[in-house]
């Protein structure tokens, strides 16, 4: 008799190592990440540095790995309620499972896969791109189904990824039995950044228009002085967008009242985009200042990183060969 499998894992995430974080990025990465950890529930949150993979070299993950931790730390996840695990710590497992579930879906059905699309129209071209940017929705489904997940935040881009997930762990149960519990979404309000300097949104791509955690005061300073603004009355999704990082980025009752009062007299046609610059400028400076002690102090414990991840690759181990083996059982039993 097959064992059915339950859910493990109540919320399961990734975070991709890719560098110096800009504040976009707590705000639509880490600050839902903290909502979720303080929701009651345990999440599993995984650096996803395999599929780092896609457009960078292994020694250049690597190095950003256990920044990434650092830096997700310092911003406010604790290690005590949520599990934290490096991808390449159950490798074996990933990439077995990997190829077992590509069977399960089409090289048509992959091409079709919107994020990339996306990739193929913007720099990368099919006769150049690496197969592993077309397959990089089945490793997210072998990363969601060793951990046998129930819930997955997903903001848009990944949503198409998640339904992979879900078309293919319905396949596989078809065939060979319910073995693999289906993820759902959980629908994470879109939030988009748009750079400090034109041209899109905020990343690192653009520079002078981001801030990064590293930035000190004077930069922060001047990339805030130069930022775009409108006339009075008009709220641009730019504009809207830096009053969002403004909201976002402290929890300082006063200093959140002085941001609405700021909006209210733009809105009602005053010239005080001035003040406003002044005032973003003074909560993202505090708020860099907050987060580099914060850094050092996570830096300086040397042990907690290392325990805080072997623990995490251990229970992330456990859930994956569990997984593989009743995956396993009913590939290789079949008559
Ligand atoms: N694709 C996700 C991103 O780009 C990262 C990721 C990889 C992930 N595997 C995952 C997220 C599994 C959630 C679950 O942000």
């Amino acid at each position: 008799m097959n064992k059915k499998a339950e859910y493990k894992t109540e919320i399961f995430t990734g975070i991709r190592p890719t560098g110096v974080l800009t504040v976009a990025n707590v705000l639509g990465a880490v600050n839902p990440l903290l909502e979720l950890q303080s929701g009651g529930m345990r999440p599993m949150v995984f650096v996803a540095d395999l599929h780092g993979l896609t457009d960078h070299e292994p020694d250049v993950i690597k190095s950003y790995v256990n920044d990434v931790v650092v830096d997700y730390i310092a911003l406010g996840l604790d290690p005590k309620k949520v599990d934290i695990f490096v991808q390449s710590d159950i490798e074996n497992e990933v990439a077995l499972f990997t190829l077992l579930l590509m069977r399960h879906i089409t090289v048509s059905e992959l091409i079709k896969v919107p994020t990339l699309k996306e990739k193929l129209k913007t720099g990368n071209r099919p006769e150049t791109a690496n197969s592993l940017l077309a397959t990089y929705p089945v490793m997210m489904a072998a990363d969601i189904l060793l951990q046998r997940s129930q819930y997955v935040p997903v903001g848009e881009d990944q949503q198409s990824h998640l339904e992979i997930t879900r078309l293919i762990a319905k396949r596989f149960n078809k065939k060979y039995g319910e073995v693999l519990p289906l993820p759902k979404p959980q629908k994470v309000k879109p939030l988009r950044i748009m750079s400090l300097s034109g041209g899109g949104k905020m990343g690192k791509s653009n520079p002078s228009g981001a801030i990064f955690l590293t930035d000190s005061s004077k930069e922060v300073e001047k990339k805030i002085k130069r930022a775009e603004t409108a006339f009075a009355k008009d709220m641009p999704s730019v504009l809207e967008s830096h009053f969002q990082l403004a909201t976002g980025l402290t929890d300082d009752g006063s200093v959140l009242e002085k941001v609405e009062q700021i909006r209210k007299a733009h809105m009602s046609g005053e010239k005080v985009m001035g003040d406003f610059k002044e005032t973003l400028s003074s909560i993202v400076q505090d708020f860099l200042i907050e987060y580099q002690e914060k850094r050092q102090k996570v830096l300086a414990d040397t042990d907690l990183i290392k325990n805080t991840l072997e623990e995490g690759a251990k229970k992330a181990k456990i859930n994956a060969r569990e997984t593989l083996g009743m995956v396993k059982e009913v590939m290789y039993k079949r008559e």
